[in-house]
């Protein structure tokens, strides 16, 4: 084990040293745009670490420096980094232009590579991102049943629409009742917008059933990660999403189930093993395969408020809507991802989780880990974990994460500031997941942890 300090290590990293090109590069950022970036689901202190290229579990800094990407651009690649086959087929659909103001077949493809493997999907409109995949979907929503209110869980994420970001970061003092949550909005919002937010709490059953009848006459849907990050992934009780789709139907409220970041557990679709068939999905990350996308998808019946031959209620419009650069890179992902290699990754996970957790009860040090097929996370706690509360003090904006996150970027690991959160792309085996296992173990015993 090394004999270096915490700080020691940390300015070892060619990153982080005074000749540093990611420094460099962060000044003429912070210039040009503020806090320097774009994005702040990146944002890491002092300064971040600015890429170069990538290939397979592996990326390379600006310094030349290697590590095992374990973010794989917030789950969204999960063939990793310039899988040959969709770099090809990108380069061949590159050279025959990249947008047209006419469909192509690609478009077609993909829709029914989705609805041949989801069976509550009958139909999708492809559009830019997740946000707008959500955003499409509570707009549906409203359209279909003509009643204004969202229902969503306090501390899920669902991407950057007003209606969205409400109670997706609160804290203690603003939380409320924890049976009727509060509806937190946040600066640049309209006040009016939070309003039309009915917060839940999660894995409440009684206290949802109460919320959904109370609000019953203009709640228009209950949006729904059954795998939220931003929860943790605490995984629903039993019984829990079941009883989300009865009391929407009960009520006239549509169900969206947010797969944003939760289809990479499953062929079928993350609902597929709850044996809940939501009205509407929305989709993105790994659909596109390494470029910007999004999809919302449901039922024929719902999905009509977008046709303009019949019951046209949405305006549906995007530049680069179904973009044939995008469709060609997620259909040759997705072709990839057959049965057998989500089998392989969930296999992978398995191993990955049970890894972590033997090191952590070997060290003596209180972590439940939760997570399923690729995706994982360790939280530092041995507390019953049961909702977005029960988080609070070791959640993502517990401090120590930052220190982790550097500590494991020196030993080659490429993490988060926000928790020990990551998830697996198929190019990755047991040498890739004992490295991020050994990492955790050496970064935490830098901290103090355990040992
Ligand atoms: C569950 C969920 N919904 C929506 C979004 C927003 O997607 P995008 O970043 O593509 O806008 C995300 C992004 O991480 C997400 O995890």
């Amino acid at each position: 084990m090394s004999t270096q300090t915490a700080t020691e290590q940390n300015q070892a990293v060619a990153y982080r040293s005074e000749s540093s090109r990611s420094k460099a590069l962060y000044k003429r950022a912070i210039r040009v745009m503020p806090g320097g970036n774009s994005r702040h689901s990146t944002v890491l202190s002092p300064y971040p670490i600015y890429v170069s290229y990538g290939k397979g579990c592996r990326v390379t800094d600006v310094e030349g420096e290697e590590r095992i990407d374990f973010l794989n651009n917030y789950t969204s690649l999960i063939l990793g980094h310039a899988d040959p086959r969709v770099v090809q087929a990108v380069q061949r659909r590159v050279a025959l232009s990249t947008a047209f103001t006419m469909p192509t077949e690609l478009e077609v493809e993909l829709a029914e590579l989705i609805t041949s493997r989801v069976s509550y999907i009958d139909q999708v409109r492809f559009c830019n991102s997740g946000s707008e995949a959500v955003m499409m979907a509570m707009n549906a929503a409203r359209a279909f049943t003509g009643k204004p209110k969202i229902a969503k869980f306090e501390g899920s994420y669902h991407g950057t629409y007003d209606y969205a970001v409400v109670s997706e970061s609160v804290s203690p003092d603003e939380w409320g009742d924890a049976e009727a949550p509060n509806s937190v909005s946040q600066p640049g919002l309209s006040p009016r917008v939070a309003e039309d937010v009915v917060v839940l709490p999660w894995n409440n059953k009684e206290a949802c059933r109460r919320l959904i009848a109370k609000h019953s006459d203009e709640l228009a849907a209950v949006i729904v990660d059954p795998l939220s990050l931003g929860i943790g992934f605490i995984a629903p009780r039993p019984g829990f999403l079941q009883m989300l789709r009865e009391e929407t139907e009960r009520h006239g409220a549509l169900l969206i189930s947010d797969e944003v970041l939760s289809f990479r557990v499953s062929y079928h679709g993350a609902m597929h093993g709850h044996g809940v068939s939501p009205d509407l999905t929305s989709l993105a990350k790994i659909i596109g395969g390494g470029f910007p996308v999004g999809a919302v998808a449901g039922s024929a019946r719902v999905m009509s408020v977008f046709d303009h031959t019949k019951n046209w209620r949405v305006h549906h419009g995007g530049t680069f809507n179904a973009n044939p650069v995008t469709m060609t890179a997620g259909l040759e992902t997705m072709k990839q991802m057959t049965p057998e290699a989500y089998e392989d990754l969930e296999r992978k996970g398995d191993l990955m989780r049970e890894r972590i957790a033997r090191m952590l009860a070997d060290r003596k040090i209180p972590a439940q880990i939760c997570g399923k097929a690729s995706l994982f996370i360790v939280h530092l706690t041995d507390q019953e974990l049961v909702d977005f509360r029960s988080l609070q003090g070791f959640s993502r904006n517990n401090p120590v994460y930052g220190e982790l996150c550097h500590q494991m970027l020196a030993n080659g690991i490429v993490t988060t500031p926000r928790g020990i959160f990551g998830c697996l792309s198929a190019p990755m085996g047991e040498g890739e997941i004992d490295a991020f296992v050994d990492a955790l173990d050496r970064s935490l015993a830098s901290l103090g942890y355990g040992h």
